[in-house]
């Protein structure tokens, strides 16, 4: 196995070794954002399904832990830890502690692969999340299934109990279920199948978000993990909740992604954040190439919230506050920045004023496009001006998009060379955040309107960046923060 150090991020999660899929029971706690995660401890692939654990005091660096829940193995039974979520149990209504020391409870479907069975598992913890005892009366919900799964819990002030999603793959379905200790579940309603059916659904989650940005106006957001049609879709209904029922505004009618790229997916969010922030963390997917030695990695985290639109309610997602206050920090070399730059029909390098050219780095770029084209960013272009990709904005089209066509030809898909969101510019003004972290690029469009997320494998010397038009417009604003080395 050869080493890909090049594609190592420097500002997104990997495990120190070996894979990694979804996130898991997300918390905040004591100061830190601790993060569990879908793990094989043993090999660079999926298997031994366990929860790897890492935690961060700002979202950009992580500490690796030991591995908090490990797989089951007995004689007659090998006993998987999917995903799931954790509560802090504040007034231990479980009893697996007391109030001065609360338990951690975590909740997570048992795959069975031998009984081809999974149910509903709890385990507490009473050392801050280090370490996991399983509960004696497991399973907590047992439907005798053989696809059921991802339990993500929450307490519901509505109807003071806890209140958890949980999935019914194959039937589209999200079953909701109360409970008052976490042990006993009850089921409450069922949603769905609603929207995008044509895959499983897996990682249902509920969180509530503000609209507009103003704290006493709620909605609440379901989101529903499948295979799309080019690859992972995470999609969200937008509704009401009363602690019992979700009611989806929509009726389910219009499919709504999250993100617009082909990798990312299983998403659940920090729930308890501070300043009541409700962020979002997917994984991050494809498997077009091995990376070693590890494999998978988390997206950047996002902010999440609503904003009124012409279409109704939408969701709002930036690079989180609390990594991006951080960023300049972690960045190498001076912030490169730029005003006013007029560009017709041309290509500008930013390359020389850039301290190391690798690619990780950091763009906020805002353009007056009212007289282009297509505007946007050559990325990741080799010496020889042969390969590359194109993050830019179409205005005759009005899409924002990432055009893989020039890059590693053959190794994605043919419908996924293009990805592309729906988006309009503001009189002219469109803006444009793009976090290239050596395998992963990820792009937020006017102040998190429109998302694309993807897994890009540069030559090791592929590292030029350029500006470009078609057209004319005006470089506003550039700011540019290198995470790159020597
Ligand atoms: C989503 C998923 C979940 C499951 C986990 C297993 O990627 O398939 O439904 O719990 O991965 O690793």
């Amino acid at each position: 196995v050869v080493p890909t150090p090049q594609w190592r991020p420097r500002y997104h999660f990997t495990p120190e070794k070996n894979w990694t899929n979804d996130p898991n029971g997300l918390l905040f706690l004591n100061g830190e954002f601790q993060l569990y995660y879908q793990h094989n401890p043993f090999e660079n692939k999926w298997g031994h399904m366990s929860w790897g654990h890492a935690t961060s005091k700002d979202l950009i660096q992580w500490n690796y832990l030991p591995v908090a829940i490990p797989e089951v193995v007995t004689k007659d039974t090998t006993t998987w830890i999917y995903s799931g979520s954790a509560v802090v149990d504040k007034n231990n209504t479980s009893g697996f502690g007391t109030t001065e020391k609360p338990p951690i409870v975590a909740i997570f479907t048992a795959d069975q692969p031998k009984q081809h069975k999974e149910s509903q598992f709890i385990a507490y913890s009473n050392d801050n999340g280090m370490s996991y005892k399983m509960y004696s009366g497991n399973p907590v919900i047992d439907l005798n299934k053989s696809d059921f799964r991802d339990p993500n819990v929450f307490w519901s002030e509505q109807s003071k109990q806890w209140v958890m999603t949980v999935s019914m793959v194959n039937e589209h379905m999200v079953r909701f279920y109360g409970s008052k200790d976490l042990k006993t579940w009850t089921k409450l309603s069922d949603f769905g199948p609603a929207g995008y059916t044509k895959n499983g659904w897996e990682c249902p989650s509920l969180l509530p978000l503000t609209v507009d940005d103003d704290p006493k106006k709620i909605k609440w957001v379901l989101f529903v993990s499948s295979g799309g049609d080019h690859g992972p879709l995470i999609q969200y209904f937008v509704g009401d909740f009363d602690g019992t029922t979700f009611k989806d505004d929509n009726n389910g009618e219009k499919v709504l992604p999250v993100d617009y790229g082909d990798a990312f997916y299983a998403a659940i969010a920090w729930r308890d954040a501070p300043q009541n922030k409700k962020i979002l963390l997917g994984w991050i997917q494809d498997g077009r190439k091995e990376t070693y030695p590890w494999k998978g990695q988390m997206s950047i985290p996002h902010d999440l919230s609503l904003r009124t639109t012409d279409n109704g309610l939408r969701l709002r997602q930036l690079p989180s506050s609390i990594a991006t206050q951080n960023l300049s920090k972690y960045a190498t070399g001076k912030t490169l920045l730029k005003k006013n730059l007029k560009i017709e029909d041309t290509r500008i390098s930013l390359n020389k004023e850039r301290p190391f050219s690798g690619n990780s780095y950091w763009i906020d770029a805002e353009f007056d496009v009212s007289k282009a084209k297509k505007t946007g960013f050559y990325i990741v272009e080799n010496p020889d001006v042969t390969k590359n990709i194109i993050v830019a904005y179409d205005s005759e089209k009005k899409q924002l998009y990432v055009d893989c066509g020039n890059a590693e030809a053959g190794n994605k898909s043919r419908e996924n060379l293009i990805q592309a969101a729906p988006m309009k510019d503001e009189n002219g003004i469109i803006k444009i955040q793009i976090l290239v972290d050596n395998s992963s690029l990820e792009v937020f469009g006017n102040d998190g309107e429109k998302v694309i997320s993807t897994m890009i494998y540069p030559d090791i010397n592929a590292t030029s960046l350029w500006v470009f038009t078609e057209g004319k417009s005006v470089l506003k604003n550039l700011k540019l923060w290198d995470f790159s080395q020597k």
